[in-house]
């Protein structure tokens, strides 16, 4: 057996439910393949933070950065941090400090009716095709929360909001777009950006274009980001790789779980190569379900699976794939995906179904 060593920030809301859930899963497929999951537990959280007013110390950063092969974090958000300042520290801040700066979000639609679209409009016949995966620059764009505010308090009040695009930053996401595209066999990459109303951010068109010339075999297309939103609605199933800016890819690939049956259901990746990652559901933590027991731990589980490809254990990752796709297939779900099941039995049916 090899060895990986994760480190869990369960969080709040039903961040502890999905990961009391959905670990055991993960670390079975992970076993199967001849990798042993050393679990290491965090305590940070809402309640954490208003315990003792730490969001995420630097030793804990440090150790995460440095002693680590993996994060899976739950979910993070608890009304009562209204500022949600332990979120953005351990969130957002592992994100920068960690400088993850491929947010990695497949769009996977595991069976047909689990799509809000209706099939006999689809140019596929509404068959499983809608594949795709966002890579969402994580580290620039507004997310630096940089910027002022003037004239407080007064009728000329202004919030200046700075987005910023570097070379640097801007090149590595389209060339890990483009490197994964060529790894996968995909055929073409899309680029979204919103250039034609902010001309700061042309460059996104100059480097796709000088990064994927370097990539004859990718064909490379544009889409304004309202456009794509449009056509991803209309036509999902044309589309392979996306790479967008921050903001966009947070506003895209919460529509692209909403093509392939919502928030319980999808998955997402931190990743810097060769450093640890962070894996977490795209969904929060869900306030209202805490507690009732039917919490979708579909999203952790793939995210898991997100985390056994970055480890090393591709196959691990495939036996949690089938295993979602199974259970999707023959339930039980949970009431997010139209089923009557509670997270325990959603579970129980994802260990039966792993093969
Ligand atoms: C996400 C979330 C976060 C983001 C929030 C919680 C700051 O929506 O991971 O998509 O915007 O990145
Ligand atoms: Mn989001």
């Amino acid at each position: 057996m090899t060895r990986a060593t994760i480190a869990i920030i369960a969080g709040d809301g039903i961040g502890p439910e999905v990961i009391e859930a959905g670990l055991p899963i993960i670390e079975a497929a992970a076993n199967a393949e001849g990798l042993a999951l050393a679990v290491e537990r965090l305590p940070y959280s809402a309640d954490h933070f208003l315990e003792t007013g730490e969001t995420l110390p630097d030793e804990a950063f440090a150790h995460l950065r440095d002693d680590v092969d993996g994060i899976l974090v739950g979910a993070l958000g608890d009304p009562r941090v209204p500022g949600n300042e332990h979120a953005r520290d351990i969130l957002l801040g592992l994100r920068f400090r960690l400088d993850l700066y491929i947010n990695f979000r497949p769009t996977h639609l595991f069976h047909p009716k689990l799509s809000p679209l209706r099939t006999d409009r689809r140019s596929d016949g509404g068959s499983t095709a809608i594949d795709f995966v966002i890579f969402r620059e994580n580290t620039e764009g507004q997310y630096l929360g940089l910027g002022r505010s003037e004239s407080l308090g007064t009728p000329d009040e202004v919030h200046v909001s700075e987005e910023i695009n570097t070379r640097k930053g801007v090149a590595r996401i389209i060339e890990a777009a483009f490197a994964w595209a060529a790894a996968q066999g995909k055929t073409r990459v899309t680029m979204s950006d919103k250039s034609n109303a902010i001309p700061f951010q042309r460059i996104w068109g100059r480097l796709f274009q000088e990064i994927g010339e370097r990539y004859p075999g990718i064909q490379r297309e544009h889409r304004y980001v309202d456009a794509l939103a449009l056509e991803l609605v209309r036509e999902p199933e044309r589309f392979q790789v996306i790479v967008t800016p921050n903001l966009y890819g947070d506003i895209l690939s919460d529509l692209g779980a909403g093509l392939i049956g919502g928030m319980g259901i999808a998955a997402s990746a931190n990743l810097h190569p060769g450093r640890p990652g962070l894996f977490e559901p795209v969904h929060g933590s869900a306030p209202p379900l805490v507690g009732k027991g039917v919490a979708n731990p579909m999203a952790t589980v793939l995210s898991g699976a997100l985390m056994l490809e970055q480890l090393g254990c591709g196959a691990g990752a495939r036996r949690l794939e089938r295993a979602v796709e199974r259970v999707v297939a023959g339930g039980p779900l949970t009431p997010d995906l139209g089923g009557t099941g509670s997270t325990a039995e959603v579970a129980a049916a994802l260990s039966a179904a792993l093969d």
